[in-house]
């Protein structure tokens, strides 16, 4: 029998807001980090989500802790990274915030307007200042570039595994039910996941992880 593992999983979009009533997000919906959380369960191990507003329904069994923001999203996995093997950082999380947040409704006027923005935290860059001992795994939404950006985002943010994918390509992006994917880890190796039911590209990517793992231990 496989030897059965505990995933932490985060997934869909982060909000970052500019006054009560606005905020600054993507079109990530969480369906591939839902996905992925309800694969790990099917296949008898653990997983709890981290999850960015969505209109899914978490997969049973699954523990879900839900945010709103980058900075929540930063919170609640460094309080959880060190109870799980794996880290799955599946959300699209905002690069910048704006500065200051603003309690009252902002009122319109007839001048432009200049918003502020600051950097938040890279979530996986911080996970690894905290001498998590577990398998990182990341994702790549990108446009251009595919392998390059991906395997420069390996490297700098010291993974073991990403999972990159063209945004642009019909079926592989936002909100899709389906998507086609490239995996590479740091052993220099690449798969390319054809165009699937996001479900399916989930039990690959799952089964990837667990023989990464495998074959990096001893017999
Ligand atoms: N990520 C993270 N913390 C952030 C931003 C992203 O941990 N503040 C994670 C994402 O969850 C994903 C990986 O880093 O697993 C790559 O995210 P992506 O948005 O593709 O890349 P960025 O590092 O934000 O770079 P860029 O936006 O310039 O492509």
């Amino acid at each position: 029998m496989s030897k059965k593992y505990s995933f932490l999983i985060t997934a869909g979009p982060t909000r970052e807001f500019i006054d009560p009533v606005r905020f600054i997000s993507n079109p990530s919906t969480g369906k591939m980090g839902y996905a992925l959380a309800q694969a790990a369960i099917e296949k008898g191990h653990c997983a709890t989500l981290i999850s960015g507003p969505t209109s899914l329904t978490p997969p049973e069994c699954v523990e879900i802790v839900k945010i709103i923001s980058a900075r929540d999203l930063c919170k609640a996995v460094l309080e959880r990274i060190h109870d799980y093997d794996i880290l799955i950082m599946a959300a699209a999380v905002a690069d910048y915030t704006p500065k200051s947040f603003t309690p009252k409704k902002i009122k319109k006027s007839d001048a432009d307007m200049l918003l502020e923005l600051e950097r938040t935290a890279d979530i996986l860059k911080e996970v690894g200042k905290t001498g998590f001992s577990g398998i990182k795994v990341g994702f790549a939404a990108e446009t251009d570039h595919l392998e390059q950006y991906a395997l420069s985002k390996l490297k700098d943010k010291r993974l073991h595994i990403i999972v990159a994918n063209d945004i642009t390509r019909q079926g592989a992006g936002f909100g899709a039910d389906t998507n086609a994917v490239s995996i590479f880890s740091d052993r220099n190796d690449r798969n390319d996941i054809h165009l699937k039911p996001k479900r399916e590209v989930a039990a690959y990517i799952i089964d990837y992880i667990v023989e990464y793992i495998a074959s990096a231990r001893p017999n």
